[in-house]
């Protein structure tokens, strides 16, 4: 496997050497809006650059399941993990939270239009059970302008938990198009288009243990 770049900033939050934007055409991708030309059917690696190592990836979830249970203390939290992007972070954050856990999924999947998401949702897969009166966490990949969280926190609100919180495993900031308050975020990160660990570029490397910039 061939890397440009495994240089990594010093802590989770120095990312300055990685400073260009993300280009136009693989958000509309990342949107769903059409299947760029550079969509092939293999993982091409000589496209990666690891941002955050498979390493500094454990030690930090590691630390977030200590925080969040120091939190909740000793109540049972519900876990909602957001299809597909956070199934592998959901697999490892759990086993760190620790303690009593429920764990539920949602599917989601923001319709098509223009080179960001429109906030639109669409609900593939709903929880199996209710979440009245539960401490909810909702566990997602990446909140990059916050509009599939911001939903996801009204649809779940009016279902009654005890508390609603969110937890990400990526941050971008820099990007976001509605205001919305982070509870628990591992990495904030630029602008860029990352694969890896979950997150996909044509529901491609979503099972690299590490987190890349995807450069075309
Ligand atoms: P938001 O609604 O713009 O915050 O987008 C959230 C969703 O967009 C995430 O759950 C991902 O599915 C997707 N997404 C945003 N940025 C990236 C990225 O850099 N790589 C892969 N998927 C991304």
């Amino acid at each position: 496997m061939s890397m440009q770049n495994n240089s990594e900033p010093e802590n989770h939050t120095d990312w300055g050497h990685y400073s260009s934007p993300a280009t136009p055409w693989l958000w509309a991708r990342v949107n769903g809006q059409s299947r760029p030309a550079h969509q092939g059917v293999a993982m091409d690696h000589e496209k990666l650059n690891v941002l955050i190592s498979e390493e500094r990836l454990q030690a930090r979830i590691k630390e977030l399941g200590k925080e969040i249970r120091a939190h909740y203390g000793d109540q049972c939290i519900t876990c909602i993990g957001v299809l597909k992007g956070s199934f592998m972070f959901m697999a490892d954050l759990v086993r760190a939270i620790g303690g009593d856990v429920r764990c539920e999924f949602l599917g989601v999947s923001s319709y098509q239009g223009g080179t960001k998401s429109t906030g639109v949702v669409r609900i593939t897969e709903d929880l199996r059970h209710p979440i009245e009166n539960q401490h909810c966490l909702i566990v997602e990949d990446i909140i990059d302008t916050g509009l599939t969280m911001d939903y996801l926190l009204k649809l779940l609100e009016v279902r009654g938990p005890k508390t609603l919180k969110t937890c990400s495993l990526l941050d971008k900031p820099s990007n976001r198009d509605v205001p919305l308050s982070t509870d628990f975020v591992g990495f904030s990160i630029p602008d860029e288009f990352v694969v890896g660990y979950g997150l996909d570029l044509g529901e491609l490397y979503r099972n690299l243990p590490y987190i890349a910039v995807y450069s075309p």
